[in-house]
């Protein structure tokens, strides 16, 4: 007989428990549903709704069931439900009658959403700190291999001379601001529901705000329905993990891009790569495309958890069950990809010189020109066609700008002077890029530092 039984003959089809339990997945959650019963207990017992001896019986028998459970001596069968059902009435297998107790002024809908916003702190929590951790490895490697000359691109063409460094921190500062979204996130996890009953509180004198402490929340839902029927906090961490992860798939993205033999730009480490079972000289980014592909995964659970709950009438409906297959996926994802990328980025060789190459023979440097003439008050709409037309001139040549000498200058405009080719230097083009945020290194030292102050690392 199931605990909610009383008012049934019958019971459920087996179709129908498989249909609709979620023990699977809610296992996952045990220990906070576990934790959830212990701090409603304590919160009982000293607001005098359980005895002290029904409380320390209470307290005992779940930390014995928590046991089992990590032992595998329990393991729920599926009539059970979901694990809400399934502690207590292992609980009460184990302690008898108190455990009936534990239900008093809380529902299943309460303890579900208060053991998802437990797990969903947790794993914020080590989202973080992996991020941190992806952080702290792209800034030292800002700092090992940053002052490499490359192309900057724009539209996968070559666009300006950088430093490498000045590219990483990009996505440093994309993978810093993903922390941001996350905290701010958190505020609205922070929120306990327990002991919103089933929507309407309870006649009986709970404290919530104790339950609340008890459990670490920065507060309580103020509104017992609100308590039960709000899912934009998942959404929210769905959507901030989708967004982390195209951060993570762009960056993963120019990693294929540059360990193909074309570009050459890097050399990813063997615990990242996998080979071929036809091709033996083959050595494929799998992990960079796993993240990638995982993005996608991630993506998809964002449109998941919203359709789900869009044309829900409040307060709670058994749809809202199907949040957890789809978010701990989600979030899961999300950690191991950040995890994978920092590995990625901890084992790759940087080929120097195969950036500094590709800045050859092009002309990366027609800006400068364009901000010679700017510098010396040519308004920079005609400088950029003077540029225009060196570059033609070249191309008609079938020459670079090496070809470029003083006359030829003057000759398109007057107000090239003897300094002029001293600008067609790649890397006092860079370094001359000092304004905020620019590419020069004494910006970069700048924002590194910055970071660093930010991740504690
Ligand atoms: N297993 C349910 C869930 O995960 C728990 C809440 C059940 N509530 C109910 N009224 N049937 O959402």
């Amino acid at each position: 007989m199931s605990l909610w039984g009383g008012r049934f003959s019958g019971g459920p089809a087996e179709e129908m428990l498989r249909f609709s339990e979620s023990l699977s997945v809610d296992l996952e959650m045990a220990v906070e549903d576990i934790q959830g019963s212990v701090a409603h207990a304590t919160m009982l017992e000293e607001v005098g709704l359980l005895t002290a001896a029904e409380g320390t019986a209470i307290r005992d028998g779940l930390a014995q069931v928590a046991a089992e459970l990590v032992s595998g001596d329990f393991q729920p069968s599926i009539d059970l439900e979901d694990i809400h059902m399934a502690v207590e009435t292992r609980l009460t297998e184990i302690i008898g009658e108190p455990g009936g107790k534990l239900h008093t002024a809380r529902s299943r809908n309460d303890q579900v959403a208060t053991d998802m916003r437990l797990w969903l702190k947790g794993r914020i929590r080590l989202l973080d700190g992996e991020l941190c951790r992806l952080i702290g490895v792209l800034l030292d490697r800002v700092e090992s291999d940053g002052r490499t000359l490359m192309p900057g691109f724009t539209h996968l063409q070559r666009g300006q001379p950088i430093w490498l460094g000045h590219h990483i921190l990009a996505h440093a500062w994309a993978f810093s601001r993903d922390r941001e979204r996350l905290a701010d996130a958190l505020k609205r996890v922070d929120r306990s529901p327990l002991g919103a009953g089933a929507m309407a509180g309870t006649p009986h004198p709970i404290d919530r705000r104790r339950t609340a402490e008890l459990l670490g929340f920065a507060g309580i839902v103020e509104n017992a329905m609100d308590a039960v029927a709000a899912r934009d906090h998942q959404q929210e961490v769905a959507g901030l993990s989708a967004i982390l992860m195209t951060n993570l798939s762009r960056m993963a993205e120019e990693l294929v891009i540059w360990s193909t033999k074309e570009f050459d730009f890097v050399r990813l480490s063997e615990d990242v790569t996998t080979g071929s079972s036809i091709m033996p000289q083959k050595r494929n980014p799998d992990a960079a495309e796993l993240v990638r592909g995982k993005a996608g995964r991630v993506h998809g659970a964002v449109t998941a958890l919203l359709s789900m709950v869009k044309n829900l009438p409040l307060a709670y409906n058994r749809d809202l069950q199907e949040d957890r297959f789809v978010l701990f996926d989600a979030v899961e994802t999300t950690i191991a990809s950040v995890s994978m990328t920092t590995r990625m980025w901890a084992g790759l060789t940087v080929k120097r010189d195969r950036y500094t190459e590709a800045l050859k023979g092009d002309f990366l440097l027609a800006t400068e020109l364009a901000d010679y003439l700017a510098a010396k008050g040519v308004p920079f709409r005609d400088a950029h066609h003077v540029s225009g037309s060196l570059v033609k001139w070249c191309e008609a040549r079938g020459e670079n700008f090496s070809a470029l000498t003083l006359p030829v200058l003057q000759e398109h405009h007057a107000e090239f002077g003897e300094d002029a080719l001293d600008w067609l230097e790649l890397e006092s083009a860079v370094e001359r890029r000092t304004s905020l945020g620019g590419t020069a290194w004494s910006e970069i030292a700048r924002q590194v530092a910055l970071l660093r102050t930010v991740i504690q690392v």
